[in-house]
């Protein structure tokens, strides 16, 4: 005589929905947990990584970035380093006393800058509007030129910026240092708007 399968096995009964939850809910803080100490970590030593507070090489030579730039006439975008690059010529009246210690010059003699993506109003990321050729901050509206000079808005400055250097053609950036952006009555590149604005507020 064959045996009953459901005398060999005790029943199982269904996880309670209350259980589950519970369960589920201490997992995901957990998980929440560890993440957060992660980037605690990272935070706290962020020069393990050569990532963002480390001196950053960009991953192009300074020539070709220079090149990028000027063909798609927008900012070469590195989000690892919470940054855009831009260029600008040095010989512009007024330019090398203000934005000097900001940047650094190819052997063809374009100069180049590293922005601080960061909002200086609040803290939201800056992205680039290729219709008018400045950044728009859509969170509050603040505008800032290409060079990252205030135009408008509740921003006090302009971008801040990290110093930057050319070492073997490589621009290396130095995201450890953040450098207070220009005041807002220091407009010394003075660039007007190219088109359509992407943020109107
Ligand atoms: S955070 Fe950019 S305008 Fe407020």
């Amino acid at each position: 005589m064959s045996e009953n399968p459901s005398r060999r096995l005790p029943e199982l009964k269904p996880v309670e929905r209350r259980t589950f939850l519970r369960y589920s809910l201490i997992g995901a803080t957990g998980a929440g947990l560890a993440g957060f100490g992660a980037s605690l970590l990272g935070f706290l030593w962020p020069n393990l990584s050569g990532g963002f507070g480390a001196d950053i090489t960009l991953p192009v030579s300074a020539a070709e970035l220079a090149a990028v730039i000027r063909e798609d006439r927008a900012p070469y975008q590195f989000p690892a380093g919470r940054m855009y690059i831009v260029t600008w010529d040095p010989k512009m009246p007024g330019a090398e006393e203000q934005y000097g210690e900001f940047h650094a010059v190819t052997d063809d003699g374009v100069g180049l800058m590293a922005l601080f993506q960061k909002c200086v109003h609040l803290g939201c990321r800056v992205p680039w509007c290729q219709s008018s050729q400045w950044f728009e901050c859509p969170c509050h509206g603040s505008k800032y030129n290409k060079w990252g000079e205030w135009m408008g808005g509740p921003a006090p400055r302009g971008l801040d910026r990290f110093p930057s250097r050319i070492e073997d053609g490589n621009l290396i950036v130095s995201t450890g240092t953040v450098l207070t952006g220009p005041a807002r009555t220091e407009r010394v590149l003075q660039q007007e708007p190219e088109g359509p604005a992407c943020v109107d507020l």
